[in-house]
Formats: structure tokens, C-alpha cells, sequence
């Protein structure tokens, strides 16, 4: 395939990966030059003891720390508008997430906010952040969202009931610690809904009207590594050799959607969560079936690809229904860990569905990444499948 994208590359996250890298916390905290940490952690993390194993890295080291832990799934920007208060009064010079997505987006966004003036709804948009943050350091527990390696920081506007997302170089942690150990704990269909959402920004950046040699690289790599192993980490949560190909999965996804973006998936996810506060993950895995078949007249090739990497022969076959392979393996992997088929599983109301597909042609550069470019009418159809089970 000739590659005739225009691309440009920022990615300067230093990466530190691997079973108990959690450990090099202090001296990265110390490298950055950090003295007080601001600690955004998920609290749901608090029972697996994974807030008290990363604070007592910090207390060893001496490093005084503020634990900020009022993360919720799919969280209100008044959430880091409070973060921001507290880190403010006890003159936090980094900022530390350990957590989910949600965990990592107040963390970036509590960052940035410490050294740019106003309030989190300010930022919303793309480069509106002039100021680079104090370092940022983000220590992900889920494989999982690659919000360790990307420049957005997404957020429910409590105003509108609608999601944003905060775009921007500046948000570019300094540092990410992939520790698989952190991961061990993820109950199975958390495992499930999050490992899904990684394949899908795999995906997505693959498929993606931007997509370009080095973002293909991450993204092939990523769906490979995630297909093969989420199954495993589903089935047996102590395998840490799948945690392990997971986390690099998703890390791998996360560097495909920094460059490339993601697609319609993602757009017609954000109104769920808005609207109905369905977690993103489960939200994106549900509708990604329905949607690559939508797409599959875009960019067969690419569909028929991701196919056979899935496991699937598409030797000999033509090259429609080589990529229509690609729906079944989706349909496959998402029931065999337990994601449901239909959206009607969410208790969604199906006479919304013309709001959320307004609202999701609002999500304009997903949209715009899309191999196919959907009418409303389109993403109607689209969301009504979804909701019969079938086009
Ligand atoms: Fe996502």
C-alpha cells in the first residue's frame, strides 16, 4: 500500500515498562524535578491496595504527597476545578494519575491547570492550553485507555450534559509507568469493556483517513497483541503474561490515536456517556461491531487485514468478504468476553436516538477521521442496528 498521508509526530512521553517498574516512581518524581505530588488516584483501587503500595514508594522516598481520590467514571470538570483547589493549597509541583482514563484525565488536566489561569471548562477545544503543565507522571491500571500517552483529557461539561475533550501538546504526560502487577486486580468485565476500547483505538487509528506508516505500525501491533491475549487476561485475571500483552496493547493503541485519531465508534460513543453516563469503554465495545460493518465499504483492505490478524483464513476469498471476517471476529471476541451484543443491554431509550446522532456528528474530528462519511441518517441506522442486534 502506498502511503501518501501527511503526518507529523509528537510524542514525548518517556515510557517506563514492565513487572514492578512502579518502583522507579521516586527517582522519575525526582528526575522531573517534582518535590510535593499531587496523587490522582481512582478510589475503587483503594481495596486491591494499589494506593497504598504507589504512596509508600513515595513515603520511602520522603516525597510528600496530597492524595486527591473523588475520581469518578466518566467525570464532571468541577472534578478537576476541586482537584486543582487542593493541589493549589498544598503547592503540588507534580501531578501523578494512577488509575483508569478518568483518573489519568484529572490528572493531566489538574497539571496544566496549575500553571495556565481560569478553570477546566477554559480549556475545552483544541490548543487553547498555552502553558506546559508541571510534570506530569501517569501510571495506568487498566488496558486500558492510552490516556497515559495521548494529549487529551476528556470530561462530562455538568452545563450541557454533554462530553469534551481538552486537546493540546501540553497534555503530553512527561512520563508513563506500564506496570502489568497494577493490573492483576481488574475484575473480569472491566477487563473486558477497557480491552475492547484499546482494540478499538487500534483499530479506529487503522482504519483512520490519517492513518500513516508509523501509526499503522502501532496500530497492527496493537490489534495483534490485544486479540490474542484479552480472551487469556479475561479468563484467568493472574495471567500476567496476557496483563502484560495488554498493557502493551493498549499502550500501543494510544500511540496509533495520538497520531492517526480515532473514528465514528468514538463519536457515537461520547453521547452515551454524556447523556447516559454509560462507561465509555462498554459504550465503544457494543457499537464497534455494527460500525465496521457500516464502514467496511471505506477501506476493505484494511478490514480484511485486521481479519486474518484476528486468526481468521481470508486467503483466496474475495476481498469483501475477506473484510466482512473482520465483523464476525468483533461479534466473536465481544461475546467471549461478555460484552453484549445490543445497546438495548444498556438501558438506553431507543426514541433518543436521533439527539445522540446529532450529538455525534458534533464529535467532528472522529467523524472527519472516519473511512466513510456518515449522513444522520446514516448514524441513525447505525444506532438502530446496534440496538436490534443486526443491520
Ligand atoms: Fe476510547
Amino acid at each position: 500500500m502506498i502511503q501518501t498521508q501527511s503526518f507529523s509526530i509528537n510524542q514525548p512521553t518517556k515510557i517506563l515498562f514492565g513487572a514492578d517498574s512502579v518502583k522507579q516512581l521516586s527517582d522519575l518524581v525526582a528526575e522531573l524535578g517534582g518535590s510535593r505530588v499531587f496523587l490522582v488516584a481512582d478510589p475503587g483501587l483503594k481495596h486491591a491496595g494499589i494506593i497504598s503500595h504507589v504512596s509508600a514508594i513515595l513515603d520511602t522516598a520522603k516525597i510528600p504527597y496530597t492524595l486527591y481520590d473523588k475520581v469518578t467514571p466518566e467525570p464532571g470538570l468541577k472534578l478537576a476545578d476541586q482537584g486543582l483547589k487542593l493541589a493549589k493549597k498544598n503547592k503540588a509541583n507534580c501531578v501523578v494519575g494512577v488509575g483508569g482514563g478518568s483518573a489519568l484525565d484529572i490528572a493531566k488536566a489538574i497539571s496544566i491547570l496549575l500553571t495556565n489561569d481560569g478553570k477546566a471548562e477554559d480549556y475545552l477545544g483544541l490548543g487553547k492550553i498555552k502553558l506546559k503543565g508541571v510534570p506530569k507522571i501517569m501510571i495506568p491500571t487498566t488496558a486500558g485507555t492510552g490516556a497515559e500517552v495521548t494529549f487529551t483529557a476528556v470530561f462530562v461539561n455538568e452545563k450541557t450534559n454533554s462530553k469534551g475533550g481538552m486537546n493540546g501538546d501540553p497534555l503530553y504526560p512527561d512520563a508513563a509507568i506500564l506496570d502489568p502487577k497494577l493490573t492483576l486486580s481488574l475484575p473480569s468485565h472491566v477487563t473486558a469493556a477497557t480491552g475492547i476500547d484499546a482494540f478499538t483505538h487500534a483499530l479506529e487509528a487503522f482504519v483512520s483517513t490519517q492513518a500513516h506508516a508509523i501509526s499503522d505500525m502501532y496500530a497492527l501491533e496493537a490489534i495483534d497483541l490485544i486479540s490474542n491475549n484479552l480472551r487469556l487476561a479475561y479468563a484467568n485475571p493472574a495471567n500476567l503474561e496476557a496483563r502484560s500483552a495488554m498493557l502493551l496493547g493498549s499502550l500501543l493503541g494510544g500511540k496509533a490515536l495520538a497520531t492517526a485519531g480515532v473514528g465514528l465508534v468514538h463519536a457515537m460513543a461520547y453521547p452515551l456517556g454524556g447523556m447516559f453516563n454509560t462507561a465509555h469503554g462498554l459504550a465503544n465495545a457494543v457499537l464497534l461491531p455494527y460500525v465496521v460493518e457500516y464502514n467496511i465499504i471505506g477501506c476493505p483492505d484494511k478490514y480484511a487485514a485486521i481479519a486474518q490478524i484476528m486468526g481468521y483464513e481470508t486467503e483466496g476469498l474475495p476481498l469483501r468478504e475477506a473484510a466482512q471476517l473482520a465483523v464476525e471476529a468483533i461479534h466473536q471476541l465481544n461475546a467471549d468476553v461478555g460484552i453484549p451484543n445490543s445497546l438495548g443491554a444498556l438501558n438506553i431509550p431507543t426514541d433518543r436516538i436521533p439527539e445522540m446522532a446529532r450529538i455525534a456528528l458534533t464529535v467532528t474530528r472522529p467523524v472527519e477521521n472516519n473511512p466513510r462519511k456518515p449522513t444522520e441518517e446514516d448514524v441513525i441506522a447505525v444506532y438502530e442496528a446496534a440496538f436490534n442486534g443486526s443491520f
